[in-house]
């Protein structure tokens, strides 16, 4: 499905991703793991081509996606929708008409100008919406919304696009343990109701193990492991982080294992009732 091949990066003199490759083969839950400065995120970016390479091939389902320009680049990017740390939503604009901007790589100019939505599009944006629990906060500004909550607007817009591939950068990292739960259970309920892939740069090794199938840790922008959860062992996580850096289980973790699954039943029940 998704084959990644050399691909490297480098920024002047510095390599940020080093001759990565790996393969999907079918839909999956996707972790990639390492210290700061690994290069998890300009891996991500340049699948989705935010970001150029400056070596390597993307093939997706048998095509070669490293070299597409204009109409052809936005349409790979519409099928791999990206979610980040920081949401990256319009904070002063309304929730639903942030979720309609999913659309935005199929619209005219004109319609985007005008603000002019399909009425489809709505229905299905506040479908999205409930989906995730949250379509009774479509009127609301984005900025109203708690991070967890935002998050999922995020999520929901990246869904709009319907993508065969989700990335998430870092996709908890700005939330409370609480909602990095939520947010994370939606991210797999993506994949394994909808069998998308989803691929998630994740700062703490507990969530990668919780909730991936598959992790891959990286080191210097390489890859140093690629397995299952129950390969990455504490020997290979103090590999990964590097020994010297302190590397402790605790200090990545996000302790989302503590959570009771009654408190995350508990915000979902609050917020429907809102
Ligand atoms: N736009 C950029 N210009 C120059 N250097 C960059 C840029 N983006 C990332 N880097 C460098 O590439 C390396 C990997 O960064 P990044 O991919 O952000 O790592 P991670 O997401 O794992 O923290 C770092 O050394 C970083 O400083
Ligand atoms: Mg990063």
């Amino acid at each position: 499905m998704l084959t990644v091949s050399n691909l490297t990066r480098r920024f002047g003199k510095n390599t940020a991703v080093d001759a990565v490759s790996f393969e999907v083969e079918r839909p999956a839950m996707i972790g990639i793991i390492g210290r700061s400065g690994a290069g998890k995120s300009t891996l991500l970016r340049m699948l989705n081509r935010l970001t150029d390479a400056s070596e390597g091939v993307i093939a997706f389902e048998g095509r070669d996606v490293t070299a597409l320009r204009g109409a052809e680049k936005r349409a790979w990017q519409s099928d791999c929708a990206m979610i980040f740390q920081q949401f990256n939503l319009v904070p002063r604009m309304d929730v639903v008409s942030n979720v309609l901007h999913g659309t935005l790589n199929r619209r005219s100019t004109m319609s985007t100008m005008f603000n002019l939505y399909p009425e489809a599009d709505i229905h299905r944006a506040i479908d999205i919406l409930d989906r995730l629990g949250i379509a009774e906060h479509a009127p609301k500004r984005a900025e109203a919304l708690s991070g967890g909550q935002q998050q999922r607007v995020a999520i929901a817009r990246a869904l709009m696009q319907d993508p065969k591939i989700v990335l998430a950068d870092e996709p908890i990292a700005s939330l409370d343990p609480m909602n990095a739960q939520v947010v994370m259970d939606d991210l797999r309920r993506i994949h394994e109701e909808d069998g998308r892939t989803v691929i998630a740069n994740l700062h703490t090794l507990d969530t990668a193990r919780r909730y991936c199938d598959r992790v891959i840790g990286m080191l210097h922008g390489r890859v140093v492991f690629d397995g299952t959860p129950e390969q990455l062992t504490t020997g290979v996580a103090r590999d990964i982080y590097g020994a010297d850096a302190g590397f402790s289980e605790a200090s990545t973790s996000t302790s989302i294992e503590t959570i009771e699954r009654p408190g995350v039943a508990a915000i979902r029940q609050a917020e429907a009732a809102l």
